[in-house]
């Protein structure tokens, strides 16, 4: 999609401040840190709409991206965070799993893992729940202008080895520096919303 037009529409906690628009949404999920406002703005083009920062935590609401009038992106706060506190940790589950279960507007859902590392115990977990609530999932692997090329192949395996997926789940290789990936992310982003 060539995006020219992208509003902040709304930051919401509870489900009566999600937007009243029947347009199709793309949830953005992985721990804190991993990409993924960065993944967000390389998707529409801009350096910082999307405010990133290299203190994990810095998203802490559901943001709604309105992309074109036709799409939002769902920029959801980060899982794994060690700093919040437990009562915090509940709260952000809480409006995480409302969203995610209950948004019927929902037709995919992008899971950042960080391309360097092996997936963590909590991106096990975050995958297979989203296997378990049959939500269509997008693998992607971020950070990846920080892995040697000869070396790629190699970490795809081990993320998909880990999270246990199928040869047919979907996993792309992204890097928010290069913008390694935006093409497939955006057909994989336009299958889901119908439109190929
Ligand atoms: P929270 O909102 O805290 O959950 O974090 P986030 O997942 O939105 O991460 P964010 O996009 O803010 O990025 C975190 C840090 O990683 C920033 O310093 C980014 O510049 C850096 N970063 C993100 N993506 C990439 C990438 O593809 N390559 C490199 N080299 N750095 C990246
Ligand atoms: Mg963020």
């Amino acid at each position: 999609m060539e995006v020219h037009n992208v509003d902040l529409t709304i930051s919401a906690v509870r489900p009566e401040q999600y937007p009243k628009t029947a347009y199709p949404e793309v949830a953005l999920v992985g721990r804190s840190n991993v990409g993924k406002s960065s993944l967000t703005n390389v998707l529409i083009n801009r350096q910082n709409f999307a405010h990133t920062s290299s203190q994990p935590g810095k998203t802490q609401t559901l943001n709604f991206y309105a992309v074109e009038n036709q799409l939002y992106f769902v920029d959801v706060p980060g899982y794994g965070y060690a700093k919040v506190s437990k009562k915090e940790r509940e709260r952000f589950g809480q409006m995480i799993e409302n969203y995610l279960t209950q948004r019927e507007q929902l037709c995919g859902v992008i899971m950042l893992v960080d391309a360097r590392h092996a997936p963590t115990a909590d991106d096990v977990t975050m995958y297979q729940w989203l296997a378990y609530y049959n939500l269509p999932t997008l693998v992607v692997g971020t950070k990846s202008d920080k892995v040697k090329s000869n070396a790629w192949n190699r970490q795809e395996s081990q993320i998909r080895k880990k999270l246990g997926m199928t040869p047919d789940d979907p996993l792309i290789l992204f890097s928010a520096k290069t913008k390694r990936g935006k093409e497939q992310v955006w057909q994989w982003i336009e299958r889901q919303m119908g439109m190929n």
